[in-house]
Parts: structure tokens; C-alpha cells; sequence
């Protein structure tokens, strides 16, 4: 027998920005998976629809409106699902935004903005899972980073700078929570259609240029982004932490 469990059949999993896009996916895909999952994020109706397509599955979903760039906010979302679930198996760090200034224009405000939104608040929510993750001995990380993390895009230095970073702080939180049995990855999309980027994909010459760099000539389906989710987030990838996985229809692979 090689075949190891895809299985997430009695987890518990924090999803972040689950209201919507992504992390709607996410969430909706480890329900399936077998996962009870706690749904953050600002818009309490966003995280409803969430809510009703997860119990389609039988699984339970915990709303929880939290602004993830506030430290007391994260802190007791995390202590409720701790409480109310019994443990926590699982972190996705997927809330995100971007305002795509030029590097000219970009304001100390939206340096903040995006850095509290995109990075501060994985690392704050990774320390509250962390403390549970390290007395339960176990647990799992995913942070959702960016093709634009890896390479140089114009979609804005600031975003840019805080996917870099998500991609180095799992590296970093790989090696120093491997003794408790932590693992830490991270996924790095290129483009999906989500209200994050709807603007952008209705322009036809963008998406032909995307589409130019992206070998498999197409944008991405949002339940592409849902298998290697559950891979990290189940029995299957239990050797693999501190990696990030592009799921980019081969756009990084590209040299000239
Ligand atoms: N779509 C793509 O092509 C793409 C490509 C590469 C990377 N990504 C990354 O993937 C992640 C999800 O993107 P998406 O396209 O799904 O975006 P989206 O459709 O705009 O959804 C973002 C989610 O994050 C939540 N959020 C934003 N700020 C928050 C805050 N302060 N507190 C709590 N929740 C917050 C939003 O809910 P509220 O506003 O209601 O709080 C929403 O549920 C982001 O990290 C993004 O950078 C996306």
C-alpha cells in the first residue's frame, strides 16, 4: 500500500478570506475533503454563502467576522475555533488585497494597508495557530503567496514585496516548527478570476498578454488551487514543508 490519505476526514481548518475567490474555494474543497472549517474574513454575508455551500457536505462551518490585520481580533477568532472544535489542524492564510500603484505614486498609507492585510496578518495568525499547533504537537500552514512574489510583475512593488516575503517567512517558520511537527507551505498563484482581479481579466489585450507567458494558454480554474491546497493540508504532503508550489499553468518555468 503507497497510496497515502488526501483525506481530511475529521480536521478542523481556519480559512481566511473565505467570503469570497480563493479561500471561498479553499474552504468549499476541504469541506468536501472531509474538514470542518472556520471561515474568517470582514463580511459576515460573504462568510454565509461560504457557510451554506460547506454544510452541503455535512461539515460544520464556524463564522467568524475578524479583520485579520488586528491582533485581538485574530487572537480570539483562533481561541474560539480552538474552543468550540477542540483543536485546530489547519491554517490557510489566503486574505489579501492590492492597490497597484506605481512605486512613484505609492503612499505610506497603502504601504501599510497592503502590509498589514497580506503579510502581518499571516504572521500573526500563524503565531496564535503556532501556540496550539506546538502543545498539540502538529499541525499545517498554507500561506497563499503570488506568482508576484516570485518574479517581477506591474502589479505594484508594495503587493510584490509582501508576497516575497510570505514565500521567505515560510521557509523560516518551516525550519523552526519542524520539531513540532509543523509543516509550513505555501501556494503561489498566477491569474484567477476572483472580484480581486475581475477588472483585469475583463481587458482583453491583459489577459492576451498573460496568456502570451502562460504555457498552458489559459487563465486558471479556481478548483486547480483547491487540489494542492488539500494536498498540504493533508497526510499526502506530510514530508514537504517550507516549499511554495506555483500553480501558474507553467508562467514561472519561462526563461526568454
Ligand atoms: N486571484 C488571483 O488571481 C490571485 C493571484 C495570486 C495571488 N492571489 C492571492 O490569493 C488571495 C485571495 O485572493 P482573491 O483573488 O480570492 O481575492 P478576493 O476575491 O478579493 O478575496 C479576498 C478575501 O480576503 C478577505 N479580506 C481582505 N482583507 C481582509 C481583512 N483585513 N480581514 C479579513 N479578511 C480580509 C476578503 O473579505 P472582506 O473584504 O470581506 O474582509 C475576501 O474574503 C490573496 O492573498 C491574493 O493576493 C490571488
Amino acid at each position: 500500500m503507497y497510496l497515502p490519505s488526501f483525506s481530511l476526514d475529521g480536521k478542523i481548518a481556519i480559512v481566511t478570506g473565505a467570503g469570497r475567490g480563493i479561500g471561498q474555494a479553499i474552504a468549499i474543497g476541504f469541506a468536501e475533503a472531509g474538514a470542518d472549517v472556520a471561515l474568517l474574513s470582514r463580511t459576515e454575508v460573504d462568510l454565509k454563502k461560504t457557510a451554506a455551500e460547506v454544510e452541503r457536505f455535512g461539515r460544520k462551518a464556524y463564522i467568524i467576522p475578524c479583520d485579520v490585520t488586528k491582533r485581538d481580533e485574530v487572537k480570539n477568532a483562533i481561541a474560539l475555533v480552538a474552543e468550540e472544535a477542540g483543536k485546530i489542524d489547519i491554517l490557510v492564510n489566503n486574505a489579501g488585497m492590492n492597490i497597484r500603484s506605481r512605486a512613484l505614486e505609492a503612499t505610506d498609507e497603502e504601504w501599510q494597508t497592503i502590509m498589514d492585510t497580506n503579510l502581518k496578518s499571516a504572521f500573526m495568525a500563524s503565531q496564535e495557530a503556532g501556540m496550539y499547533f506546538k502543545e498539540q504537537s502538529g499541525g499545517r500552514i498554507i500561506n497563499i503567496t503570488s506568482v508576484g512574489g516570485h518574479v517581477a510583475l506591474r502589479t505594484g512593488v508594495v503587493y510584490a514585496a509582501t508576497k516575497a516575503a510570505l514565500i521567505q517567512m515560510t521557509k523560516v517558520l518551516a525550519l523552526e516548527w519542524g520539531q513540532y511537527n509543523v509543516n509550513i507551505n505555501a501556494i503561489g498563484p498566477w491569474y484567477f478570476r476572483t472580484p480581486l482581479t475581475k477588472a483585469l481579466l475583463e481587458d482583453e489585450e491583459y489577459v492576451n498578454d498573460i496568456l502570451a507567458v502562460t504555457p498552458l494558454k489559459r487563465i486558471g480554474e479556481l478548483e486547480e488551487l483547491v487540489g494542492p491546497a488539500v494536498f498540504f493540508a493533508s497526510d499526502a504532503s506530510k514530508y514537504i514543508t517550507g516549499q511554495t508550489l506555483f500553480v501558474d499553468g507553467g508562467m514561472t518555468i519561462h526563461g526568454f
